[in-house]
C-alpha cells in the first residue's frame, strides 16, 4: 500500500510511550482488586491457571489484532471497522463491532469508576490512622460504612469522573506518559513492599499454595468463564481501547514485541497482587470468597500492623486511584475520538458528553450497594450484573469478531504488512491463532458455561 493514514488525533511520541499508555490502560482495578476477589471465588489455583492459559492463548493474539487493526485504520473503532472492510470489500456493517464497543466502553466505565471511588475514599482513611491495630473486624466495619453511604460515594465517583474527564479533554497523549513512567514502577515497587510483608505472615505457603496449587475439583464452567472474561478485562481487549491506542502508534513499532511487554507486565502486577492478599487471608481466617470487598478488607490489616503503614497505605491507594485513572481514560477514547471525527465536536465538548453519560450511568451502580440493594436483575445488583455482562459476555463475543475481523476479513497481505513479523513462521503461527485457536476457544469455553455443550464436567 503506498500512501499511508495519518490519525488526526496524532501519534505517540515513540514506541515506549504507546508502552507506557497501554499498560495504563491494562494494569487497574481489574489487576488488584478484581483479579484476587475471582480468584478467590472461584477456587483459587486451577482457576489461575485458566487465566494465565488465556492470556497466552486468547488475550496475546487478540492484541496483537487490536493494535493491528488500529494502526492500519488510525481512526477511532467505528470508523476504523467501516474504513477497513470497506478496503477488504467487505461489508461495511463490521462498524456495529466499533458499536458494540462502544456500549461496552460506557457500561464498564459506569461501574469502574464506582469502584475507583472505593480506592480514593482509602486514601484519606489510610493517613488518618484509623486502620493502626484494627482488627480484621473493625476494618470490615470501615468499608460497609463507606459503600452503604450514597452520598460519600456520590462525591467519590464524580471525583474520578471529573478527573478521568480533565485527561481525556486534554487528549489521552499529553502527560500520561510521563506520569505512567514515574506512578507504575512505584505501584510495583510498593506491591514487593506488601509481598514481603505478607512473608512475614504466619500463613504464607497457605497464600502460595492457594493460588498457584491448582485444584480442578474446584473448577466449573461458570469458573473457566470468568477466567476467561477476565482475561479480557485485565488486558483491555474487546472493545476497541486498545485498538484506538493503536491508532496512535508509530508506524515503524514492533507490534508483536509490544503486546507481549505490556501482556507480561498485566500478569505480574495480578500476580503480585494475589501474594501480597492472599496469605493475609488465610493468617487472619478471613474468607476467600469475600468478594468485591477482599483487599478493602484485607489490605488495610496489613498496613494496620506494619511498620510506617499508615504511610504505606495512604501510598499505596493513591497509587491504586491512579491505575484505575489511567485505566478509565482508555475506556472513554473509542466514542471520544468518533465524537470528534464524526460531530465536529471540540474534544471538551466530546468529553463532557461521554463523561456525562456514564457519569450518570454510574448511579446505578453506586445505589445498587445501598438504597437499591434489594433490587436485582436476575439475581444480581445492578453493579454485579453490569461487570458479569460486559466482563464474561460482552468483551469476549467482541473479542471473538475482532479475531474473525482479523483473521479472515482482512487479507494475509493486509495484516502481514501491518504486523511486520520477519520471521515466516511467526507470522503465521498469530494467524493460526485468530483463525482457529482463538476463537473456537471463545466458543467452547462459552457454550460450556451457558450449558448448550457439555465438554467433561461442571
Ligand atoms: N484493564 C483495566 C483493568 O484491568 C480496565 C480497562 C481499561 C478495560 N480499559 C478497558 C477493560 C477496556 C475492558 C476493556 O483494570
Amino acid at each position: 500500500m503506498a500512501e499511508r493514514r495519518q490519525s488526526i488525533h496524532g501519534e505517540w511520541s515513540s514506541r515506549v510511550a504507546f508502552i507506557l499508555a497501554a499498560t495504563g490502560s491494562a494494569v487497574g482495578l481489574g489487576n488488584i482488586w478484581k483479579f484476587p476477589y475471582i480468584t478467590g471465588q472461584y477456587g483459587g489455583g486451577a482457576f489461575v491457571l485458566v487465566y494465565l492459559a488465556c492470556i497466552a492463548v486468547i488475550g496475546i493474539p487478540i492484541m496483537m489484532a487490536e493494535v493491528l487493526i488500529g494502526r492500519r485504520g488510525r481512526q477511532s473503532p467505528v470508523n476504523t471497522m467501516r474504513t477497513l472492510a470497506e478496503e477488504e470489500g467487505r461489508n461495511a456493517l463490521w462498524q456495529y463491532l466499533g458499536w458494540a464497543g462502544v456500549l461496552s466502553g460506557f457500561l464498564i466505565l459506569s461501574f469502574y469508576s464506582v469502584v475507583a471511588g472505593w480506592a480514593m475514599a482509602y486514601v484519606p482513611r489510610l493517613a488518618s490512622g484509623m486502620f493502626n491495630g484494627a482488627s480484621p473486624d473493625k476494618v470490615g466495619t470501615i468499608f460497609s460504612d463507606l459503600i452503604s453511604d450514597p452520598e460519600r460515594l456520590l462525591a467519590w465517583h464524580t471525583l474520578f469522573m471529573g478527573l478521568t474527564m480533565i485527561v481525556v479533554s486534554r487528549g489521552v497523549r499529553s502527560g500520561l506518559e510521563q506520569a505512567v513512567r514515574v506512578l507504575m514502577p512505584t505501584l510495583f515497587l510498593l506491591l514487593l513492599v506488601l509481598v514481603g510483608y505478607s512473608l512475614s505472615t504466619a500463613d504464607f505457603a497457605g497464600g502460595v499454595r492457594f493460588l498457584f496449587a491448582p485444584d480442578f475439583s474446584k473448577l466449573s464452567w461458570e469458573g473457566v468463564l470468568v477466567a476467561m472474561g477476565h482475561a479480557f478485562f485485565t488486558l483491555s481487549l474487546g472493545m476497541g481501547a486498545i485498538m484506538v491506542y493503536g491508532s496512535y502508534l508509530p508506524r515503524h513499532a514492533s507490534i508483536a514485541k509490544t503486546t507481549i511487554i505490556i501482556a507480561g507486565a498485566d500478569t505480574l502486577v495480578a500476580l503480585l497482587a494475589g501474594l501480597a492478599i492472599f496469605p493475609l487471608v488465610f493468617s487472619h481466617g478471613l474468607a476467600p470468597a469475600a468478594g468485591p470487598g477482599l483487599i478493602f478488607q484485607t489490605l488495610p490489616i496489613a498496613f494496620g500492623q506494619m511498620w510506617g503503614g499508615a504511610f504505606f497505605g495512604f501510598l499505596f491507594f493513591i497509587l491504586l486511584s491512579f491505575a484505575a485513572w489511567t485505566s478509565a481514560i482508555s475506556l472513554i477514547e473509542p466514542i471520544v475520538a468518533w465524537l470528534v471525527e464524526n460531530r465536529g465536536l471540540t474534544r471538551i465538548k466530546a468529553t463532557v458528553l461521554a463523561g456525562g453519560i456514564t457519569w450518570t450511568l454510574g448511579l446505578g451502580s453506586l445505589l445498587s450497594l445501598n438504597l437499591w440493594q434489594d433490587f436485582k436483575i436476575i439475581k444480581w445488583g445492578i453493579l454485579d450484573f453490569v461487570d458479569i455482562l460486559t466482563t464474561n459476555v460482552m468483551l469476549p463475543l467482541g473479542g471473538l469478531a475482532i479475531a474473525v475481523f482479523a483473521g479472515w476479513i482482512m487479507s494475509r497481505e493486509s495484516t502481514r504488512d501491518e504486523l511486520a513479523i520477519r520471521n515466516p513462521l511467526l507470522y503465521g503461527l498469530w494467524r493460526f491463532f485468530v483463525r482457529y485457536i482463538t476463537p473456537v476457544a471463545v466458543v467452547v469455553v462459552f457454550l460450556n458455561a451457558i450449558g448448550v455443550i457439555h465438554i467433561g464436567k461442571g
